[in-house]
């Protein structure tokens, strides 16, 4: 059943502590916000997450990866519970599995992603690591559209932080995460404006977000 405001159905995808899946159910829960969370999914039964969303009233299941024999059976698992839950915009938050191009051609232009680092720089794993050990002096998260090369669709905002004289890879992550809280919803919300017609009653912020 489709909600009575007719604003677009977001899914997020999780398989851990879903802490950015937290701040964009903060960011839905307001009520100028244009869209609504309408599923938690997580591959991962025991993801953190799932307990915040259910105290939430949000709608949870779970599609343990481990019981498909292949990435595609997963996938067509996935996408025939999306599709019950009417569902018009995917967000990955710390979503662990590669999705297939069958997926990710599926979802074209409706699936999102954070990413822990400025991208086109670190694409993949231990991006907190790597920045340290390149020296950089500016660090920070990205949203981006999701297409089938990993890490590589079209940026839709960033956040930059400054890496600091002693940062480890934890105090670095931290100050990643805190922005990444910041941008997540910051861009969701750009992006809903951009891709479907909604009267914008909310602030959208600028491509580059500097926390
Ligand atoms: C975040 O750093 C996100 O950028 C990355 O995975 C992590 C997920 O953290 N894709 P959380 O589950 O949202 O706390």
């Amino acid at each position: 059943m489709s909600s009575p405001k007719q604003m677009p159905r977001i899914a997020i995808l999780i398989s851990g502590r879903g802490s950015n899946m937290r701040a964009l159910i903060e960011a839905a829960s307001q009520a100028k916000f244009p869209a609504e969370i309408s599923l938690v999914l997580s591959n991962k039964p025991q993801a953190g997450g799932l307990e915040y969303a259910q105290s939430h009233k949000i709608p949870t299941s779970v599609i343990d990866h481990r019981r498909f024999e292949d990435r595609e059976t997963f996938e067509q698992a996935l996408d025939e519970v999306l599709h019950k839950a009417k569902i018009d915009l995917i967000c990955l938050a710390g979503f662990m599995r590669v999705l297939t191009p069958w997926f990710i051609t599926r979802w074209q232009g409706k699936l999102i992603n954070i990413h822990p680092a400025l991208l086109p720089s670190y694409k993949g794993l231990h991006t907190h690591e790597r920045a340290l050990a390149d020296g950089v002096k500016i660090h920070g998260c990205t949203v981006h559209h999701v297409v089938p090369e990993v890490d590589a669709g079209p940026i839709i905002a960033q956040a930059a932080v400054p890496v600091l004289e002693n940062d480890t890879a934890e105090t670095l992550g931290a100050r990643v995460l805190a922005a990444e809280h910041k941008l997540y919803p910051l861009a969701l919300q750009k992006f809903l404006k951009k891709n479907f017609d909604i009267s914008q009653k909310s602030d959208p912020n600028s491509q580059l977000i500097s926390v």
